[in-house]
């Protein structure tokens, strides 16, 4: 079973517009909610795949309450700590020429109770769990510390830590050495203070991952050749060309991709390659981490895959 960890949910509407005028009042056309949140992104393409999971994490109040709605109904299996903070909504309106335009409310702030009681669920979990996946950022300073013990939890346990973050919650989470960390550019960037274009700087990046003892280095790009680690072996992945519709979600799907050839018993290589897959299908449709077995199979053949050292 694999635990997917998600501190900052989100319930995440999408409201359709004819176009955006600034000042003025607009009667929608539609409306649609979806349970959001990176870790709850990894259980639902890991569930497309077909691969035993549970979503954990923080959620709180009738906001907190759809969204357990919305993960029952689509069959997302899910045990949270309810918090006293009302979880956030996030509200995209998706004007008819496809241009879209969100607004994410602020995170509210969580008890360190709650965190007991996370890390209290995780512990029981352990047992039963080969992978912890600790994705996206936190609900703020007091939980930057989170992800950190959750994935200490994983090691004592013997279970593998998968951290996909940024900023102090992602640098504190280094720490705990997960098997297996994938930051987007953008993420390590902004965490590490550097900025990184060419290969060689791509490299020296990885290097960085690799000095901090984690196994499995992953730097994603959207479209862009994303590079990858192992023991001293390094790839340069380029994603399949596909008409990008929504690329949200791509990392998530790629993350579950990546977990689904591990539990098929396939190398990282192989593996690496799938997840790649898995992001670019995602990246080709509105719905997110939502693809099947058959549309990644199909990409998996046109990601381009080199040995660079
Ligand atoms: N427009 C695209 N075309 C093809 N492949 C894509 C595209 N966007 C993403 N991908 C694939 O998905 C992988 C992960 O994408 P990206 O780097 O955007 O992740 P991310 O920023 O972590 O996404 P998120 O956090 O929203 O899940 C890429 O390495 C690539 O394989
Ligand atoms: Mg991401």
């Amino acid at each position: 079973m694999i635990a997917t960890v998600t501190l900052n949910p989100m319930l995440d509407k999408t409201i359709d517009v004819k176009k955006i005028a600034k000042g003025t009042i607009h009667r929608a056309d539609g409306m649609s909610m979806v349970a959001g949140g990176k870790g709850i992104n990894v259980s639902r393409q890991l569930r497309k795949l077909g691969v035993d999971s549970l979503a954990t994490g923080f959620l709180g109040g009738e906001t907190g309450a759809i969204v357990r709605r919305l993960l029952d109904e689509e069959g997302i299996t899910h045990d949270f700590v309810d918090t006293n903070a009302l979880t956030r909504e996030g509200l995209t309106f998706r004007e008819q020429d496809g241009t879209s335009t969100a607004v994410f409310e602020p995170s509210l702030r969580t008890d360190a109770n709650c965190a007991e009681e996370l890390k209290n669920k995780l512990r029981v979990l352990s047992r039963k769990s080969s992978w912890f996946v600790c994705s996206g950022s936190s609900p703020g300073n007091e939980v930057d510390g989170l992800f950190r013990e959750v994935l200490g939890i994983a090691q004592q346990a013997g279970v593998m830590g998968v951290l996909d973050s940024y900023g102090r919650a992602f640098e504190a989470g280094l720490t705990a050495c997960p098997s297996l960390v994938k930051p987007n550019k953008h993420e390590f960037e902004q965490t590490f203070g550097v900025r990184i274009e060419t290969e060689p700087e791509f490299l020296e990046a990885l290097n960085h991952l690799l000095g901090k003892g984690i196994q499995y280095c992953i730097i994603s790009n959207g479209p862009l050749p994303c590079y990858a680690a192992l023991r001293g072996h390094y790839w340069r992945v380029i994603p399949p060309k596909i008409p990008t519709v929504n690329a949200i979600g791509s990392g998530d799907a790629m993350i579950a991709g990546i977990l689904y050839g591990f539990s098929q018993g396939w190398k990282f290589q192989r593996s690496l390659t799938f997840g790649i897959a898995a992001g670019a299908a995602n990246a080709s449709t509105w719905k997110v981490a939502s693809s099947s077995l058959q549309e990644i199979a199909a990409l998996e053949q046109e990601v381009a895959i080199q040995r660079i050292g």
